[in-house]
C-alpha cells in the first residue's frame, strides 16, 4: 500500500544548514551556562503526570488543555513534559540533593510538548534552554538569573528585545489579592468575555493575561498585583530593581506581567521581541519559592527560566524556512571514485585521513563532472582522485581547489601531505 507518512502537526524537521545554526546557538549557550556557574541535567521526556497538575497547577492552560498525556502498559498517567522545571525540582529531590550546602546550578536543552494549536511560532514539540537555581532567597539571585537570560541573548547578537519584570506576591499576600480580584470582577463579569468569565472561577491572576481591549480596560480600573503585595516582597523587588540597575541591565516595570504557571511566587519575568508582533515571547521565568515544598521537599527557594530555542532562532534568521533545502555538511576532503573498485579503495584509506580532518567518499557511481561539483558544493578544499590506475599504482590524484595544483601522492605519503596543504 502506497503512504506517504507526514509528522505530526505542530512539529518540525530541523536539519542541515538550520541545524548548523541551532548547534552554534546551542554551543555558544553552553558556554555561557557554564560561565555563569550551572552544571548540565537531563531529565526523562515522560513524568507522571501527577508532577505538572501539581506544580504547573490545574486551572492552567497548560494542564487543562496542553499535556500530551496517555496510560502505560502498567496503567500508571504519563505526560509528555510540557515544561522542565516540575521535572528538574523532581530530579533534586529524587537524587538526594538538598542536602548539598548552597545554590545548586542546574541547565538543561531539550524538546518540550504542549498540546497547542499550531501557528507561526508555536508548536507542538518545541525546545527550551533553561536553567533552575535551587537554595537560595536572595533577590540578587534573581538578578543573577535574570542576567544570565540576557547573557544568552548576547552570546547569539540578538537584537531587539525587551525586558520585563514583576512581582506578583507570595503565599502570605496573594491569596487575599486574588480573593478581592475575584470578587471585583464577578461584580462586573457581564463586561468580561467568556475566556476571563472561566479564568475568574479558576485563576483570576491570569485575567491579566487577556488581550481582548474591554477586558483590559476594564481591568485597569484595578490596582495591578504589585502595588497589593506585602512588605518583604515589595522590598525583595526593590533590591531586584536596585541589583539590576547597578549591573545596568535594561528593564520595564509590567504590573500585568502573571506568567502561565501556578508555581511563580515574587518575581516574574520575560523577554519579548518587538519585531514580531505575533508571538513575541522569547524566554520566560521567576522565582517558585514553595514549589519544593509542594513536591514533597523541605522549603527550599528556586528561580529560573526557559527560553524558546525555536522562537530565538526565528528571531535571528528570518530566512530559516529556506534552509531546508540548502547544502549538506561542509567537508575539508572529498573523495571522488571513479568505479566500483575505487569506493572499497578510497574507503579504506578515508579513515586514516578522518583522523585529522571530515572526509566524504562519494559511493553515487557518477561522473567525475558530477563528483566535483558536489565536492565543491561541500566546500572542501582538497578532492582526493582514485580509479584504477591509482588502485594499481598504490597512489591518489590530490587536488587543491583553492590552488588548482594536482599532483599524484602515494599512498605512504597521503595523510602527511593533506595535513601539510590542510595546515597551510
Ligand atoms: P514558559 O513561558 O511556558 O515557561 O515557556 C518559556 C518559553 O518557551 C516561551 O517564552 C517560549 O519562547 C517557549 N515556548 C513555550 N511554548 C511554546 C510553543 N508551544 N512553541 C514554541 N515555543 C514555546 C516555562 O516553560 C517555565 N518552565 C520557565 C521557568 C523556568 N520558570 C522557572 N524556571
Amino acid at each position: 500500500m502506497d503512504k506517504r507518512y507526514r509528522r505530526p502537526k505542530g512539529t518540525r524537521d530541523i536539519m542541515l544548514e538550520e541545524m548548523v545554526r541551532w548547534r552554534w546557538c546551542e554551543d555558544r549557550w553552553r558556554e555561557v551556562l557554564e560561565r555563569y556557574g550551572y552544571g548540565e541535567i537531563r531529565t526523562p521526556i515522560i513524568e507522571s503526570t501527577d508532577l505538572f497538575v501539581r506544580s504547573v497547577g490545574s486551572g492552567t492552560d497548560i494542564v487543562d488543555k496542553e499535556m500530551f498525556t496517555f496510560e502505560t502498559k502498567g496503567r500508571e498517567s504519563v505526560t509528555l513534559r510540557p515544561e522542565a522545571t516540575a521535572s528538574v525540582v523532581r530530579a533534586y529531590l529524587e537524587n538526594g540533593l538538598t542536602r548539598q550546602p548552597g545554590t545548586l546550578k542546574f541547565y538543561y536543552l531539550g524538546p518540550m510538548f504542549r498540546y497547542d494549536r499550531p501557528q507561526a511560532g508555536r508548536y507542538r514539540q518545541f525546545h527550551q534552554v533553561g536553567v533552575e537555581a535551587i537554595g537560595s532567597p536572595s533577590p540578587v539571585l534573581d538578578a543573577e538569573v535574570i542576567r544570565t537570560a540576557m547573557a544568552l541573548f548576547e552570546a547569539v547578537d540578538a537584537d531587539e528585545i525587551d525586558l520585563q519584570i514583576n512581582t506578583i506576591g507570595c503565599a502570605a499576600c496573594r491569596p487575599a489579592y486574588v480573593a478581592g480580584l475575584r470578587d471585583w470582577v464577578c461584580e462586573r463579569a457581564d463586561g468580561f468575555c467568556e475566556t476571563c468569565r472561566v479564568r475568574m472561577e479558576k485563576n483570576p491572576l491570569r485575567l491579566f493575561d487577556c488581550k481582548v481591549v474591554d477586558c483590559r480596560r476594564l481591568l485597569e480600573q484595578y490596582p495591578p498585583i504589585n502595588e497589593a503585595v506585602c512588605a518583604d516582597c515589595a522590598a525583595h523587588h526593590e533590591k531586584l530593581c536596585s541589583t539590576l540597575d547597578d549591573m545596568s541591565v535594561s528593564y520595564r516595570r509590567d504590573p500585568a506581567l502573571v506568567r502561565g504557571l501556578d508555581y511563580y511566587t515574587r518575581t516574574t519575568f520575560e523577554i519579548s521581541t518587538y519585531q514580531d508582533k505575533q508571538q513575541s515571547a522569547l524566554c520566560g521565568g521567576g522565582r517558585y519559592d514553595d514549589l519544593v515544598e509542594q513536591c514533597g521537599g523541605p522549603a527550599t527557594p528556586a528561580v529560573g527560566f526557559s527560553l524558546g530555542i525555536d522562537r530565538v532562532v526565528k528571531h535571528l534568521y528570518t530566512d530559516a524556512v529556506d534552509l531546508q533545502r540548502s547544502r549538506q555538511a561542509p567537508v575539508d576532503v572529498y573523495m571522488v571514485c571513479l568505479g566500483d573498485a575505487a569506493q572499497g579503495y578510497s574507503l579504506t584509506h578515508a579513515d586514516r585521513l578522518r583522523g585529522v580532518c571530515r572526509v566524504e567518499v562519494d559511493t553515487s557511481g557518477r561522473g567525475v563532472k558530477a563528483q566535483m561539483k558536489s565536492a565543491d558544493s561541500r566546500t572542501a578544499k582538497l578532492v582526493v582522485i582514485a580509479g584504477d590506475e591509482e588502485i594499481a599504482g598504490d597512489c591518489f590524484q590530490l587536488k587543491d581547489l583553492d590552488t588548482g595544483h594536482q599532483q599524484e601522492v602515494a599512498n605512504v605519503r597521503l595523510l602527511e601531505t593533506v595535513r601539510e596543504v590542510l595546515g597551510s
